[in-house]
């Protein structure tokens, strides 16, 4: 939902800007701007709709904006078709020449009509179609009116605006300096070397600076070069600490992978190993470091698990998983429902959010919800600091590192693995698992990366398959319990990146109403994973072959019989039936990156799409 980035200090901003931007594009890629000002205190801005590159192009890499004080934009349309006009920076004039502020921002203005009204009023106009013009006006029209600086002027226009937003704010009057402000959307800003940066994400700043504060909620800061001022609404300066970020640089580079979707494919191993070699010590779960006592397990009688997207995704298989092992009953919601739903949730509930950025307004406003009503909250959370991280009860970092990618991999698969030993905890606490019991399912799941390698060594055969389909109308995914969820994931990779229509089906539900879409040639695509399901969803695979399906199969190493009956099959290594889908997701991820590749389209930004959806 759009990426901001600023930067105050010696170099020359536009490049440092532009190589920001570039790391947030995932954000958005609608259109993008900047905004620099020179040594002579002039401002100049430049915008272009498209990719960023069109913005690269204009700007020369950035050389045709000297000066070392900017902010830059990449923007994921809310308000106003993509355009040059409505991209950002916008003024508080009619133009850079004639206008006092110009600003950045993320996020959404919900009273944006009556603000601008109000502005209008007031001899305001307006040139574009933006909520973010109206920010801008408004900060100018407070500036004007109580005479007062940008923090003061700041402040009041937090006061009325209504909404969630990020803004980055250069004022005339004040060389040197950026003005930040943030209510729900993300925003840090890292010090380094006498220089400030200011982003939505840490990617953008990575390679610069590792010291990062996070302004919090409806506080304002005042940047120079090398130095930070926070303030709250009174204008009463908030000390902070300082972040070390451990992430490393080329985590947020392409390092010879063509696309970062591959690339994060190929970290899986990774991502598993480490957010289990975090969650367990000498072989044996280790959660106190994250409060997660055995009495404060104990104290939980059931579960209600949020999220959005790929990460419900997650909370769908772990609801097997948590079931069978533990129990406990376990609910799984997304966030946007449970959120308006009114659950009733009881005082023994534990409410775990799931999310990779930590940011999706959606989540985030469930997590709040819970807390209102004094209910724990849990987090499994991929970016350290983000407000998920920062407002649950306990936190369970994922280590996926930073992903890139528009469309989630690694940070699914790190998050399955969460769950799984939150799982077994939960067991062995409530005495269903031995400690020995408990101890042969760890060893189990650190088979796990082992075994992804093995599916990638193998991934020319699905590229192989995919060529075949990449023409493919209509996808189905069949599978039943934890098969069922990871059709979900798959479903959503294949549609989201390819573009072709793909459902995901429990497989004793086809019958009742889709199989009508199954015509000759349709792709049907069975999960089997789990031995005691595996013949009721062949059945159900050849009810749809009996209409002219084409099937492919996927199960584990030794289930050659489905060769009887299915097409096309490819096989996974088995690990025990709880865990089968972080083995099974991953051929099914190739699966969805070869077709959008021989597709043509870009695969790590896939059209309409933005990776962190901080807007409801
Ligand atoms: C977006 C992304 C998905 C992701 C979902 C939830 O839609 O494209 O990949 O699963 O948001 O994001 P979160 O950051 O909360 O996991």
């Amino acid at each position: 939902m759009c990426g901001i980035v600023g930067f105050v200090g010696k170099k020359a901003a536009a490049p440092i800007l532009l190589d920001g931007l570039s790391k947030l594009e995932y954000r958005g890629y609608d259109s993008a701007g900047l905004a620099v000002r020179d040594d002579n205190n002039n401002i100049e801005v430049v915008k272009a709709k498209g990719r960023l590159k069109v913005l690269f192009e204009k700007t020369n890499g950035g050389e045709s904006l000297p000066g070392c004080v900017g902010i830059g934009h990449t923007r994921w349309a809310t308000h106003g078709e993509p355009s040059e006009t409505n991209a950002h920076p916008h003024v508080s004039g009619n133009s850079v020449d004639d206008s006092d502020v110009i600003g950045v921002h993320n996020g959404i203005i919900e009273n944006y009509q009556e603000l601008r009204e109000k502005l209008i009023r007031h001899k305001y106009t307006f040139y574009s179609q933006t909520d973010t013009e109206i920010a801008v006006k408004l900060v100018d029209y407070y500036l004007k009116k109580y005479n007062v600086g940008p923090i003061d002027a700041i402040a009041k226009a937090m006061v009325r605006i209504r909404g969630s937003y990020a803004l980055a704010l250069m004022f005339k009057d004040y060389p040197g300096e950026i003005f930040v402000a943030r209510k729900e959307s993300p925003m840090i800003i890292g010090v380094e070397g006498g220089e400030t940066y200011i982003a939505s994400d840490v990617p953008a700043i990575l390679k610069y600076c590792r010291s990062v504060y996070y302004i919090d909620n409806l506080e304002m800061a005042r940047i120079k070069a090398g130095n930070v001022e926070f303030y709250n609404l009174d204008g009463d300066i908030v000390e902070k600490e300082v972040t070390e970020i451990e992430w490393d640089v080329e985590a947020a580079e392409k390092n010879g992978y063509e696309h970062f979707t591959m690339k994060e494919i190929h970290e899986q191993p990774k991502a598993v190993r480490d957010t289990l070699n975090s969650l367990v010590k000498d072989g044996r779960i280790d959660l106190s470091g994250i409060g997660l006592t055995k009495d404060v397990v104990n104290s939980f009688s059931q579960i209600q698990i949020v999220a959005c997207g790929s990460a419900w995704h997650v909370g769908m298989a772990a609801q097997y998983v948590f079931e069978d092992l533990a129990r406990i009953p376990v609910r799984v919601e997304l966030a946007s429902e449970f959120r308006y739903r009114r659950p009733i949730l009881n005082p023994d509930t534990l409410v775990i959010v799931i999310s990779q950025s930590g940011e999706t307004a959606d989540t985030l406003a469930a997590l709040r919800e819970a807390k209102s009503r004094g209910i724990k909250t849990l987090a499994i959370v991929n970016v350290v600091g983000s407000s998920i991280a920062r407002e649950a009860d306990f936190v369970l970092y994922t280590l996926a590192g930073p992903e890139i990618a528009v469309a989630t991999t690694k940070a699914y698969s790190a998050q399955l693995i969460a769950t799984y030993v939150l799982a077994i905890e939960f067991a062995r606490v409530a005495g269903r698992l031995t400690e020995d019991g408990a101890k042969e399912l760890i060893d189990d799941i650190y088979t796990i990366p082992d075994k992804i390698e093995k599916i990638l060594d193998d991934k020319d055969r699905i590229q192989w398959f995919a060529s075949k389909y990449s023409n493919a109308k209509d996808v189905f995914f069949v599978g039943r319990g934890i098969d069922y969820a990871i059709s979900l994931e798959a479903s959503l990779k294949l549609k989201e990146l390819s573009y072709i229509h793909s459902e995901a089906y429990a497989a004793g539900e086809l019958k009742h109403g889709s199989i009508s879409l199954v015509e000759d040639g349709t792709l049907v695509i069975g999960l089997l994973t789990q031995d005691e399901l595996f013949e009721k969803t062949v059945s159900n695979m050849v009810e749809c072959k009996a209409r002219g399906a084409y099937l492919m199969g996927l199960t584990s190493y030794g289930h050659y019989e489905v060769e009887d009956n299915v097409d096309f099959t490819v096989y996974i290594p088995k690990v025990n039936p709880h865990f089968q889908a972080s083995l099974a997701v991953v051929p099914l991820q190739l699966f969805a990156y070869y077709i959008t590749v021989a597709k043509g389209y870009d695969v790590d930004k896939p059209r309409n799409l933005a990776k962190s959806v901080t807007v409801e």
